[in-house]
């Protein structure tokens, strides 16, 4: 590990699926994820944005475990996960927890508030349970409760009893329930009215002053993402196309995806919206990949090297970036 507080490092990450393109094709290969890296530190937040089937919801799966990369390392608090013994994940799995769009979905219905936040600590500690140790465990329930804004009463009620925005709080509560290291939240506010939205992203928030947890911010929401995060990665068709610190990406976007998502979010501060690129078109199909760089189909700036040879990921300006003639391109 390069530096001490780095809670989570991927490099290279990657994750291919294989799929049946029918009974007389045999099988493809979807590179859903492509050699993603990044560096986050302790109690920082890093989001990740992009149109739908980029790959974001793959890498969420990567970071927590839910699935095994194809390829490259992961590294939580320091430990190799590839290199990891049995006994090893286990002690880091709750390290990195996960909330997920749909609130409802995330929850047991059958289970009362206070018994689904409880669940996590039990899972998690050897001690059976005295009377003690069931009334700590429920006064550390109740305080979650309260931090996540809920209040008291709530701890006997059930999921169906909760609006929209107040699941999301109980979702959140559970996933803070063991004062994870990392947090990875995959669209957590999108299935939210507007208004909610921006209460649950500032619980998100003020949850990170308090208790220390790096995020993981996955959005497609550029305005959510200027409001949330302290580093920046775009995706596009499963690989980063730039990455840098969210003041430099806002301020100067380079890559033209960048600027065409810039351009199509009302909400950004029209200054930073200056770069006209219209997004036209729609991803490639991951079956039928394009050569070259991956945006060169929707690029007003693609050339015949754009299409013939895939741009590398490399520092430039205070950020990294894949695009062949970024210099050229009037800013
Ligand atoms: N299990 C799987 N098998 C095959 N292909 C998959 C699988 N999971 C994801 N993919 C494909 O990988 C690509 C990326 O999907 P992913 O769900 O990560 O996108 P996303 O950025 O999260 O999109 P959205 O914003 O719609 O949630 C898509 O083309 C998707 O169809
Ligand atoms: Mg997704």
């Amino acid at each position: 590990m390069s530096e001490p507080n780095i809670i989570l490092e991927a490099k290279g990450l990657s994750r291919h699926y294989q799929v049946s393109r029918g009974f007389f094709q045999g099988h493809a290969t979807v590179k859903a994820l492509n050699n993603v890296s990044f560096q986050l530190q302790a109690g920082k937040t890093l989001a990740v944005v992009g149109e739908s089937g980029c790959g974001k919801s793959t890498l969420a799966r990567q970071l927590t475990l839910i699935e095994e990369p194809t390829a490259g390392e992961l590294n939580i608090a320091g430990v190799a996960i590839a290199k990891a013994d049995a006994a090893a994940l286990k002690a880091l799995r709750p390290k990195v927890q996960m909330v997920f769009q749909n609130p409802f979905a995330s929850l047991n219905p059958r289970k009362q508030v206070g018994a689904m936040l409880a669940e996590p600590l039990q899972l998690n500690t050897t001690l059976s349970a005295s009377e003690r140790e069931q009334r700590v465990r429920e006064q550390r329930v109740r305080e979650m409760l309260q931090i996540v804004g809920l209040r008291p009463e709530h701890y006997h009620r059930y999921p169906h009893m909760f609006s929209g925005g107040q699941r999301q709080r109980i979702a959140i509560a559970r996933a803070m329930m063991l004062k994870p290291a990392v947090l990875v939240a995959d669209e957590p506010t999108s299935a939210l009215d507007v208004s909610i939205q921006a209460q649950i992203l500032n619980l998100f928030m003020d949850l990170q002053d308090e208790l220390g947890t790096a995020y993981v911010f996955v959005s497609h929401n550029l305005a959510v993402v200027e409001h949330i995060a302290d580093d920046v990665m775009v995706m596009y068709f499963g690989s980063t196309v730039e990455y840098g610190a969210k003041e430099t990406i806002f301020q100067q976007p380079l890559h033209p995806y960048t600027k065409a998502l810039m351009s199509a979010t009302p909400a950004i501060r029209q200054e930073d919206r200056r770069a006209k690129i219209k997004l036209t078109g729609e991803l490639p199909s991951p079956l039928n990949p394009p050569t070259g760089c991956a945006f060169n189909t929707r690029c007003p700036h693609a050339n015949e090297r754009c299409r013939s040879e895939v741009p590398v990921l490399r520092p430039l300006a205070n950020r990294m970036i894949a695009c062949h003639h970024i210099e050229t391109i009037p800013q």
